[in-house]
């Protein structure tokens, strides 16, 4: 059988567990079993690296295996030929065949290493997504237009669902997202209402080869008896072994539900921060995300005249075959210029006025040498209509902006005080420093009232306005929300702790 691709490994989360790193989660989950029959399940078990490490360590167990591909369960079962391996895709059906197998008395251990892959194939599968939903409840669970997007957190919620009726322990290895992404922290509430969580341990970005993700280690207990508090140890490769982390008990809270500890000194920098301010995006009530043109191969150039040219060039092409020629376009592209020029509306000639500067701003590296571009900025052609323009509000006009992002770290944030339009970049958002009053007070989709947005007003809360008369305008104020931003403290000590999951406070009195 010829090997996976690297992307199909990929997309099934093919990455097999290290045997020292299955044997660290067999031991940190064997003191929280309780004495008697056990059965040992694993529902993504591949070759059958942590049914045959139990096998050894837990000679009595059942032991129990989901595989999706039959050659992974092949070897599998003859790694554990004790073992009963079924095939079956545990997102689509499978997961209850294994269910019905188990048997029914005793105490469930469930190990393993289930596949993340940053997009779940499932997403694409409407039919398989939407059953899933229904039988998890995920359409209570989770706030409206969020989804797990990962395929170790449906396995998660069906082990959870499972463990909260059938007494067991739980010990996996996932992507690191769920100590403290802010898209999981739904998932994490659900977790905690089901389960008791006993520890975790960040075992950082290489204990894999071949793939730089970030992985933890998270214990599980059924619920009932005492529940002390979870303890959280930080791993690092290459210093000793996992067991000489320091544990830390620690206490885990709304809104984040953060599966790691937060030290005091952030904790008291973010009470004094909100004590004496208001979060960035109260401070500075407008922001936009960054320009998506879609088609940076037509519509962007670093020279401004190529640009026009090209652009107008297309918007006459009777042969588009023959433009992309002459204008150095890879014929790849061609479906998406002829898509492009069919849609309804198009103007018949380019216009010089629709060029702006584009800023290329790369996040936490600010703007690279190189930054400086040109795009195309027409509605018409950006399909979809995903860029920032609401009706008459064009908040890429003005020429001073603070560019900044949201729950990514590192944050960053620049004062930029130059025309032009920024691009969007990950959580990148660019919040312009003047804004036509009514989009202040009524939000951007005033922009498509049709009646006048009123006159230009700074791009800041009362508290802000307050503060600009203070320190010599607003323009000061968004040089000093950058600053802090930057500053050590922010970077340092409140931004490990909260920056992938808060708005940071920003204090606007005695500032
Ligand atoms: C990260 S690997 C871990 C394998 C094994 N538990 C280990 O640690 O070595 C994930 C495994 O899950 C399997 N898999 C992926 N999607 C699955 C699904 N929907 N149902 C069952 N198994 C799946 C993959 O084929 C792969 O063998």
């Amino acid at each position: 059988m010829p090997a996976p691709s690297a992307e199909a490994r990929r997309i099934r989360g093919e990455y097999f567990t290290p045997p020292p790193l299955v044997e660290a989660v067999l031991s940190r989950a064997l003191p929280h079993l309780t004495p008697g029959p056990l059965t040992v399940v694993d529902p993504a078990c591949g070759d059958g690296a942590f049914l045959s490490a139990a096998a050894r360590a837990l000679p009595r167990a059942g032991l129990h295996g989901l595989e999706l591909d039959a050659a992974h369960a092949s070897a599998a079962r003859r790694a554990v030929p004790a073992g009963q391996i079924l095939v079956g895709d545990a997102l689509r059906g499978g997961w209850d065949a294994l269910l019905r197998q188990l048997p029914a008395e005793g105490e469930e251990l469930w190990l393993g290493n289930p596949p993340y892959n940053g997009t779940s194939p499932l997403l694409r599968d409407p039919v398989a997504y939407r059953a899933l939903r229904e039988r998890l409840g995920l359409d209570d669970a989770l706030p409206r237009g969020t989804s797990l997007r990962d395929d170790y957190a449906f396995f998660l919620l069906l082990a959870s669902e499972r463990l909260s009726r059938r007494a067991g322990v739980l010990a996996w290895v996932t992507s690191a997202t769920l100590l403290d992404a802010f898209l999981y922290a739904p998932l994490r509430e659900r977790l905690l209402e089901r389960l008791a969580l006993r520890e975790v341990v960040d075992l950082g970005a290489d204990v894999f080869p071949g793939a730089r993700v970030r992985t933890c280690i998270t214990v599980w207990r059924s619920r009932g008896g005492p529940e002390p508090s979870p303890r959280f140890r930080a791993w690092t490769r290459g210093v000793g072994p996992l067991d000489s982390a320091e544990a830390r008990p620690f206490r885990i809270h709304a809104p984040e539900w953060s599966f790691r500890p937060v030290p005091d000194e952030a904790d008291r920098l973010e009470a004094r921060w909100r004590a004496a301010g208001e979060p960035l995006d109260v401070l500075v009530p407008i922001s936009c995300t960054g320009l998506k043109t879609r088609f940076d191969e037509l519509l962007v150039d670093d020279d401004p005249e190529r640009l026009v040219a090209r652009v107008d060039a297309f918007l006459g092409a009777s042969d588009l075959r023959a433009f992309t020629r002459a204008h150095g376009l890879h014929p790849g592209l061609l479906p998406k210029l002829e898509a492009l020029r069919r849609t309804p509306g198009l103007p018949t000639r380019a216009d010089p006025r629709a060029v702006r500067p584009f800023h290329r701003w790369a996040g936490a590296r600010g703007l690279p040498p190189g930054g400086h571009a040109h795009c195309y900025l027409d509605r018409r052609l950006i399909p979809r209509g995903d860029h920032r323009l609401v009706g008459a509000f064009d908040p890429h006009a003005g020429h001073c902006k603070l560019v900044f992002n949201l729950r990514e770290l590192p944050l960053a944030a620049a004062l930029l005080e130059a025309p032009g339009c920024i691009p969007a970049h990950r959580h990148t958002r660019f919040a312009p420093l003047m804004i036509p009053e009514r989009i202040r007070t009524e939000g951007p989709r005033a922009g498509r009232s049709g009646t006048p947005l009123g006159p230009l007003v700074p791009n800041l809360s009362p508290a802000g306005l307050a503060w600009a008369e203070r320190v010599g305008g607003p323009r000061e104020v968004f040089r000093r929300i950058a600053r802090f931003i930057r500053s050590a403290e922010v970077q340092e000590v409140w931004a490990p702790a909260f920056g992938r999951t808060r708005v940071l406070p920003v204090p606007v009195r005695n500032s």
